[in-house]
């Protein structure tokens, strides 16, 4: 995937096991940290658009308040039903302190 490197927050706005929401461009982001490694997914659960940013990390999995569906923030493969649909994922990388993700 193309695009430019944005600014999504400070790594220590985003603690270990915890989702932060932001907007960046056209996309809503969920910024996860799992364990201290950062990952990037759409903001909007591909069951009924519940805002899956304000779910929970269950290890690398989100799960969505809505309905309870999961998805994997590695790679965005629904892994529990109600969702079957994949949510869309983006490429993430550290410069310093800043977490950084690729939008297209
Ligand atoms: S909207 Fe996410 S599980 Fe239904």
């Amino acid at each position: 995937m193309s695009g430019n490197w944005e600014r999504a927050f400070d790594a220590h706005d985003v603690p270990v096991g915890e989702v932060r929401v932001t907007t960046i461009g056209d996309h809503r982001i969920a910024i996860c940290n799992y364990d201290g490694e950062f990952f990037a997914v759409q903001d909007v659960c591909t069951h009924d658009n519940g805002p899956l940013g304000q779910g929970c990390l269950e290890d690398d999995e989100i799960e969505c308040p809505r309905h309870g569906a999961r998805f994997s923030i590695r790679t965005g493969a629904a892994t529990l039903m109600p969702a079957v649909m994949p949510v869309r994922t983006f490429p993430v990388r550290r410069d310093g302190d800043a977490i950084l993700v690729q939008v297209p």
